[in-house]
């Protein structure tokens, strides 16, 4: 189902403070996330909820703007877009949204790498990859966020994922829960701000310098060891190999990423391996509603075909992960 942009632009234009500057409302990202607009003219980005309905429940479109509100209000904070307006009124134009300054620059891409990121030598890549970890790690030095709730322990938020699992009727990632759950998480100190999904793709890049840290979903305030796990699952390990951009040389490896991490957030990376597991179930999770969504006929998008075979070696390599950390 699409939504009808010009009357989208009609309603902004009349809504917004500076919105008769609104040329057009053209589609940037759309699909089981939320979706993505550029409003053409002041050059905001326009954020609503997916049409199709969300793959992950909970993570609705005003919580992350409030998300990026405070993020810009800390000191020393990431940096994120500025927020021009949140609106909760359905009727201005069908669903709630937000609407933010448009950034610089862009992500890493997934898989159709781009020439700034391949055609400078491995130095240019090294950095990015510095600035990268640094950008994440460095919220473990600022106190948990408000707007963010109370700090969930890594045991709590891995039951949160286990349920999610169990709700697609995967048994098998269940079971790989119920064993990580049987020992204790490590911690690397007080609770502070988790991104939740600090793959590459969600960092935008101007000329190098970060210019801004996206996609807030699955944030919360917990132990910071979970965004470092979570980075290690995209990098070659024993268990997995690593994702496309990652393979370009001048990539940092495994070890060169926890000396940036731990340089960074003053904290010991012990334990890491616990929480490599949960990330691992998180995304297991995640790749397992995506099947449940495909074969009971919920969607019919043909990215959805491949994810039973991406969820059986991602869960052969939980199994790995959990055998060599000895849980
Ligand atoms: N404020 C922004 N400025 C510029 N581009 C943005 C902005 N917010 C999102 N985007 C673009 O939209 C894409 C998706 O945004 P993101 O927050 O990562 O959400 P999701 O991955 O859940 O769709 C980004 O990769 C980026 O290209
Ligand atoms: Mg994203």
């Amino acid at each position: 189902m699409s939504r009808n942009t010009d009357a989208i632009a009609a309603a902004l234009r009349d809504h917004l403070p500076g919105g008769a500057a609104i040329r057009a409302v053209v589609p940037l990202t759309t699909g089981f996330s939320n979706e993505t607009y550029r409003i053409e003219g002041p050059d905001w980005i326009l954020r609503l909820p997916p049409s199709a309905g969300a793959m992950v429940e909970g993570h609705d479109v005003i919580a992350q703007a409030r998300v990026y509100a405070a993020l810009g209000e800390v000191e020393h904070g990431p940096p994120v877009p500025g927020i021009v307006a949140i609106c909760e009124d359905e009727s201005v134009i069908g669903a709630p949204f937000f609407v933010m300054e448009c950034m610089a620059g862009e992500p890493v891409a997934e898989i159709q790498l781009q020439d700034w990121f391949t055609g400078p030598d491995d130095a240019f890549r090294t950095q990015l990859g510095r600035k990268w970890i640094a950008a994440f790690a460095s919220l473990a030095k600022l106190a948990p966020l408000v707007t963010l709730g109370d700090p969930v322990s890594p045991e709590d938020d891995a039951r949160m994922w286990q349920g999610f699992a169990r709700k697609s009727g995967c048994a098998d990632v269940v079971a790989a829960f119920d064993r990580l759950l049987a020992h204790p998480a490590p911690l690397s100190g007080p609770p502070a701000i988790i991104h939740g999904d600090v793959k590459l793709s969600n960092f935008m890049w101007d000329d190098g310098s970060l210019s801004a840290v996206l996609d807030w979903e699955m944030a919360l305030n917990g132990d910071p060891l979970a965004d470092l796990a979570y980075a290690l699952l995209w990098v070659e390990s024993p268990h997995h190999v690593a994702a496309t951009p990652h393979r370009q040389p001048g990539m940092l490896d495994r070890a060169a990423i926890i000396e940036v991490w731990e340089a960074t957030s003053g904290r010991s990376s012990a334990g890491v391996g616990w929480h490599e597991v949960a990330q691992m179930g998180k995304t297991n999770a995640i790749i397992a509603e995506g099947v449940a969504m495909f074969t009971s006929g919920r969607s019919d998008d043909p990215k959805l075909a491949v994810f039973q075979k991406n969820l059986d070696y991602y869960l052969g390599a939980m199994h790995a992960m959990l055998d060599a950390e000895g849980l």
